[in-house]
């Protein structure tokens, strides 16, 4: 028996170094009232909103439901605390849930206590370690995260599953792919607003472009794939499916602006093709060297870049090279178009780029210590 929903959902949902104010900005800009938390955002709503937050949220890694907070000093409370825990809408029973524990200045030895005590509260034999989230996602079944902070026990389901950046459409990359949570949240960063034209010229496997048309048309980055949570036995399998039409409905059939993508590698721009393609929209798709480009008309509008980092065999002793050139392109080129450009964070590469006046904004990408710099129009022109 499962029982009735909580009449209010409270919400951890975390995201990339570097993109908390966007997540902010977005949760806001939908109609809600985000707090800051360290990571992340937390959200309180009315019972769903952990569909909605998945649905919607296109800067957002995972999106966690609170389960339960307590303190326990010792592990027999501890048990008693997690045999206590209410979970028959998250849980079926059967396949043991996975757990993923992460102690900070807390009084519990190791996360075998807190393992030991979970199989004990819900009489299983023993109770396994979730795998790599951020990665991998949590895979089928349950994953609950347990945050011990002192004594201080905070337990949430993990409601997305696979990693939120998996949207589905990027079945093939070309080198360097950006996450699509990075893509979007440099978008938001960068005050792309999807009624300008946005122009990538490192376009890679089109995930800047992707990105911004979904944006621009205002379509939700859920809307195809799976979820965790729609396996829990308290899904709410029609208030998914209105959830689901309502976004479709609010989605335009393309993109309110022409979004215009450039590579050197006509393969990469094979790709870049074939994901938009499994992503509904159209792009326009046309292989250019980054030093010979200029901004297309209409304009003015975004052009935003993830030049190569080097990291490949070759590509080192050409990149300050290549960087002077996509500045010089950036500012005569795009005179009067404002411009984000996501670089490893090396004083020599921004030197290379030489944006004048532009802010510099710390994020990481795939682990890697990057800067965000972002020009507004006049500083290009
Ligand atoms: C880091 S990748 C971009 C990845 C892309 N953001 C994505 O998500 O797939 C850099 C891209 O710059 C392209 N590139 C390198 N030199 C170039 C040049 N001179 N002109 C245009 N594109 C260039 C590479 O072919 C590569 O696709």
């Amino acid at each position: 028996m499962t029982s009735p929903p909580p009449k209010v959902e409270q919400l951890y949902v975390s995201t990339l170094p570097g993109l908390e104010l966007a997540l902010e900005a977005e949760a806001s800009a939908l109609g809600w009232k985000p707090r800051r938390a360290e990571g992340g955002v937390e959200l309180e709503g009315p019972a769903g909103l952990h569909q909605e937050a998945n649905l919607r949220l296109r800067t957002a890694s995972r999106v966690l439901l609170r389960v339960g907070t307590f303190r326990a000093g010792d592990s027999d409370t501890l048990a008693e605390h997690l045999g206590a825990m209410d979970l028959s809408r998250l849980w079926d029973g059967r396949t043991p849930p996975k757990l993923s524990v992460s102690l900070h200045r807390s009084r519990v030895p190791g996360a075998d206590v807190v393992f030991s005590a979970a199989a004990y509260a819900w009489g299983l034999p023993s109770v396994e370690q979730a795998g790599a989230l951020e990665e991998e996602g949590s895979g089928p079944g349950l994953t609950l995260l347990v945050r011990v902070e002192g004594d201080v026990f905070t337990v949430s389901a993990d409601t997305s599953g696979e990693p939120l950046h998996r949207r589905g459409y990027r079945q093939e990359v070309s080198r360097a792919p950006l996450r699509e949570t990075l893509a979007a949240g440099i978008l938001r960063l960068a005050g792309y607003d999807g009624a300008e034209p946005l122009v990538d010229p490192m376009c890679g496997s089109g995930t800047f472009l992707i990105e911004g048309a979904w944006m621009s048309m205002n379509r939700a980055p859920g809307l195809t794939r799976a979820f965790a949570f729609e396996s829990f036995p308290g899904f709410d399998a029609e208030a998914w499916a209105r959830r689901k039409a309502q976004a479709e409905a609010d989605a335009l059939p393309a993109p309110r602006a022409v979004i215009h993508g450039h590579d050197i590698n006509a393969g990469s721009l094979g790709t870049a093709r074939r994901n938009a393609r499994r992503a509904g929209v159209t792009l326009a798709l046309e292989r250019k060297d980054v030093r010979t480009l200029t901004a297309p008309s209409p304009g003015p509008g975004l052009v935003v870049a993830n030049p190569p980092y080097g990291k490949r065999v070759g590509e080192a002793e050409d990149l300050p090279g290549l960087y002077r050139a996509l500045g010089a392109t950036l500012r005569r080129g795009f005179a009067g178009w404002r411009a984000a450009v996501i670089l490893p964070d090396d004083t020599a590469l921004v030197k290379a780029l030489d944006l004048p006046g532009a802010r510099s904004l710390p994020v990481r990408n795939g682990g890697l210590r990057c800067r965000l710099l972002l020009t507004d129009a006049a500083s290009t022109s």
